[in-house]
């Protein structure tokens, strides 16, 4: 406790031991002592009970600079008569010379004199000669401003009958009014006790019996906690906000993503990947064991017969895969192995609410969640990454809109140079790898895979004939290890990464030029 708090508190308790009462704000004024110091002493009394406090509150002036300088120089207007009278027996002056005259601060003091004046034609103003004359009848003897707000700095609590006053001059801008707390504190149980509260018990205590007769001070449950170094975000989830806020400015809705278990319908099948594919493998994916399968609900046995459909029949200008597909593989739940099976949920939404509604609502969507593959682990391999995946549903737009999206999409990220490479996936036609050219490692990097979902995924949910959609995806890990500089994914994710470490990294600037 600082040693004028321990004064304070002497004072205090005398001055309540003679009149049985004290108020923090009375004396603040009255010792020009500031409140907050009295209070800090009267809240440390109250913990250790010595007084007891009431709270109150009250309406306080504080002037503000013209108030100021009228208490400490007189009104402008008066000043500005004066200089006037002073100068030659006509009490004239040009206005440049006057403003020369006057003083500086606060600023345009020298207009608030002008403009007073004139109103209350203390002056006159001939423009065609720049010359301030006082009027005759120009009465500087008395300064009411100035004498009411003395009045006020004496007693800076304002009475009733001074409202209308202070409204007049809160309007001037000469003072304004604020609500101040102040305390009222009279004797508490503990006072007068001379002994000091002990606040541990410490093993002296208990050793030699002290603590029988000692007097303890009560937790303070009000007090504000300490604070803890805890807590920090991992450089992963700093680089995902980036991402998730960079891609919120340009427009993109989030998907809900917060379900890692999923059916290998909504994984594979809606997405036309033949149950054949080595994906889905249980080599590549994880299935669950319990629970093993999906409940297909009724509401989705039509969209679930399409799907069968399309697989082995083929429609909507296909030939199909040609296979019988089986409803019970398409139950399997797994851990999903990409966040595409998130955004076939969502276009099949938005396909149900295009039946309904008869109207199909462009949508630019994305998702930021973590996938899981498995896959041997290495360096730069784990079984569970995160993807960032951007998708586009709209009528009239193709690759090029595609290769559009993605160089403006990465260019924010400071990648400038793309390259598209054709690649397959079951579900985009066609379908592209992204490569950027990273000017640090001075190489082309993959950076991640695109297309446009293809008619045999999108018409058996039931969205509009002209309707694309393109999407693209990448791992979030990629780019935060080479932005970072991390080789070993091992230290960005999972148990060795050094907590201290993830307390260091600041956020890193994405859209740094250097990336
Ligand atoms: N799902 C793909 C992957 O896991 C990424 C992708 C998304 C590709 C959308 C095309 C369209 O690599």
């Amino acid at each position: 406790m600082e040693p004028h708090t321990d004064n304070f508190k002497e004072t205090i308790h005398h001055l309540i031991n003679t009149n049985g009462s004290f108020n923090s704000l009375s004396y603040s004024f009255e010792k020009n002592v500031p409140h907050q110091d009295i209070v800090g002493a009267l809240k440390s009394m109250e913990m250790s009970e010595t007084v007891v406090l009431q709270k109150d509150e009250k309406n306080q002036i504080e002037f503000l600079d013209e108030g100021r300088f009228i208490l400490s120089h007189g009104s402008p207007n008066i000043m500005l008569v004066q200089l006037l009278l002073k100068s030659n027996p006509e009490g004239k002056l040009s206005k440049a010379k006057a403003l020369d005259l006057f003083p500086k601060e606060p600023k345009n003091i020298f207009d608030r004199a002008f403009s007073i004046a004139m109103k209350l034609k203390q002056i006159t103003y001939d423009k065609t000669k720049d010359e301030i004359t006082a009027s005759k009848t120009a009465d500087t003897s008395v300064d009411n401003v100035q004498a009411d707000l003395l009045r006020f700095q004496k007693d800076p609590h304002p009475q009733k009958q001074d409202e209308q006053l202070l409204k007049q001059y809160s309007k001037d801008k000469l003072l304004k009014e604020s609500k101040i707390v102040f305390w009222n504190a009279t004797k508490g149980p503990n006072f007068g006790e001379t002994r000091k509260a002990e606040t541990d018990l410490t093993i002296e205590l208990l050793h030699n019996d002290d603590w029988k007769n000692s007097k303890f001070k009560s937790y303070n449950f009000n007090a504000k906690g300490k604070e803890h170094n805890t807590g920090a975000l991992h450089p992963l989830l700093k680089v995902r906000s980036q991402y998730r806020q960079m891609l919120l400015e340009l427009g993109f809705h989030e998907m809900p993503t917060s379900n890692f278990v999923e059916s290998s319908f909504w994984n594979f099948d809606s997405l036309f990947q033949p149950q054949q594919h080595p994906a889905r493998d249980a080599h590549d994916t994880f299935f669950l064991i319990n629970p093993k399968f999906s409940k297909i609900n009724d509401a989705l046995k039509d969209y679930f017969n399409r799907v069968k459909d399309v697989h082995e029949n083929g429609g909507y200008g296909s030939t199909g895969w040609k296979y019988n597909w089986s409803a019970e593989e398409s139950c399997k739940n797994l851990l999903r192995t990409h966040t595409t099976a998130v955004s076939s949920k969502i276009l099949y939404k938005m396909a149900c609410e295009y039946k309904l509604t008869g109207i199909f609502k462009p949508a630019k969507l994305f998702s930021i969640d973590r996938v899981f593959r498995n896959e041997s682990l290495d360096k730069t391999h784990l079984a569970e990454f995160h993807q960032i995946e951007g998708v586009i549903a709209d009528r009239n737009i193709g690759l090029g809109h595609l290769m559009g999206v993605l160089e403006d999409f990465f260019q924010r990220f400071g990648i400038k140079r793309l390259r598209y490479k054709p690649t397959f996936n079951p579900y985009t036609e066609p379908s592209m790898e992204v490569y950027g050219f990273h000017e640090k490692l001075n190489k082309w990097v993959e950076i991640g895979n695109s297309g446009i979902f293809r008619p045999e995924m999108l018409l058996p949910m039931g969205l509009p004939e002209d309707v694309q959609v393109i999407a693209w995806g990448l791992s979030l890990e990629r780019p935060t290890m080479i932005n970072y500089g991390i080789e070993n994914i091992r230290e960005l994710f999972g148990h060795e990464v050094k907590i201290s470490d993830t307390r260091k990294s600041s956020i890193y600037c994405l859209l740094n030029e250097n990336v």
